[in-house]
């Protein structure tokens, strides 16, 4: 709720769903800066939607913040806003319907990332709805923090038959972090695209088209180590991990949601789509024979690789390897403001880092809340003790 407000600062108060993980906190938004005074992913990933939307309801307004239409509602309460929308087609959810955007910031349903490209975000997901697809693209579709640059170099290793790394990070590439999508009409096929948007905010000529989709699945504990580390990176002393493990069940601090809520989201829409090419890939199978799950990925994608060249990909694509490259690689300049030179994305890669990071209890709370989504369904089943 907002406790105090003028044109400049709003004073709010924070409280997150009235459940075990709930918790409160005051803060003060400046209205007039970016947040990056808190942090500047963190903000990107989380807050900044929040602050979209209450900037939005002070200008509308004439400088009076309307507690009905303030952001935090989406946030503390997202099935307050979602009941203005349009229900989706019960026979098919995945069927793409027609766009409509009450607030801009939810799409079909799913919460909306403020990227740092020129549009705003309602104009970004739209361009992106109806980006024209190839046959020949190829996706990688999957949840933060799931080893996303690690299969994209092995598809780009596989697709231009040489162990030479690319010359551009993933995010060139990433839908949401492509400023100008124009950019990506001018590469050569097969198109290596990658997004961690949900199913049903990514191009429909996925659908049309039948492209091919890279799924990257990672145990749930590793990936939350994972994301923690990666927002860590750019937020302030207080973003501890207990912090952060706090707000990990309403969706605090990550893209969208949580891992869950993206996992099952691609098992419906596999289901809706039994003959869409989609591969699923485990981080931890990946890490444990590298070379195998590279060679069905090359058949997947019918580039049909020998053994021995699989074995160099996997070798070349060996974690230290890309950390070593990734120091040299540019980032786009959409992510520049954001980050100093790397995106920090190699940090340890391994399996099962969670054990270093999460104390019993923590450890006991959050086996709660995969015990609640296991009821509702995992989706897909990550690898590791669940
Ligand atoms: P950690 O933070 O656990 O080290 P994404 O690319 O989807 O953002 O995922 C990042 C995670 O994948 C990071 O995990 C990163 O270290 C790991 N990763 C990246 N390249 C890797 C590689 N070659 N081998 C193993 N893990 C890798």
């Amino acid at each position: 709720m907002i406790v105090s407000s003028n044109t400049e600062h709003l004073d709010l108060q924070f409280k997150t769903r009235p459940d075990k993980h709930s918790y409160s906190t005051k803060t003060t938004l400046n209205l007039r800066a970016r947040p990056r005074s808190t942090s500047r992913l963190y903000a990107l990933y989380s807050a900044e939607f929040t602050v979209v939307r209450i900037m939005t309801s002070v200008k509308e307004t004439n400088g009076v913040a309307n507690q009905d239409t303030n952001g935090l509602l989406e946030k503390t309460n997202p099935k307050s806003d979602t009941a203005e929308l349009p229900a989706p087609d019960p026979n098919n959810p995945f069927s793409f319907p027609a766009l409509t955007l009450p607030s801009g910031l939810l799409f079909n349903r799913v919460r909306v990332m403020k990227c740092p490209v020129k549009d705003d975000p309602v104009t970004h997901l739209k361009k992106i709805y109806d980006l024209p697809m190839r046959d020949d693209d190829i996706i990688i579709t999957a949840y933060p923090k799931c080893g996303t640059h690690w299969v994209a170099e092995i598809l780009h290793m596989l697709t231009s038959g040489a162990t030479e790394f690319s010359g551009r990070t993933k995010e060139y590439t990433m839908l949401e972090f492509c400023n100008d999508l124009r950019f990506l009409a001018t590469l050569t096929s097969p198109r290596l695209l990658n997004s961690h948007l949900y199913m049903a905010q990514l191009p429909r000529g996925i659908v049309d088209k039948k492209v091919k989709m890279v799924h990257m699945i990672r145990n749930p504990k590793d990936t939350a180590v994972s994301m923690y580390h990666h927002l860590k990176h750019t937020a302030s002393e207080q973003f501890t991990f207990d912090n952060f493990l706090k707000g990990y069940p309403c969706g605090d601090y990550i893209v969208f949601s949580h891992q869950f809520d993206y996992l099952r989201q691609m098992a419906e829409f596999e289901k809706s789509h039994p003959d869409h090419p989609i591969m699923h890939i485990h981080y931890e199978d990946l890490k444990q024979d590298p070379a195998a799950i590279i060679k069905e990925l090359s058949q997947f994608i019918e580039t049909p690789a020998s053994d021995d060249f699989c074995q160099r990909v996997a070798a070349a694509c060996g974690f230290s390897n890309m950390r070593k490259v990734d120091s040299t690689r540019e980032i786009p300049e959409s992510l520049r403001k954001f980050s100093k030179k790397r995106l920090e994305i190699y940090r340890k890669g391994v399996v099962g880092d969670w054990k270093n990071h999460f104390t019993v209890a923590q450890s006991e709370a959050f086996d709660e809340f995969l015990a609640e989504q296991k009821q509702k369904g995992f989706g897909f089943t990550p690898r590791g003790e669940l």
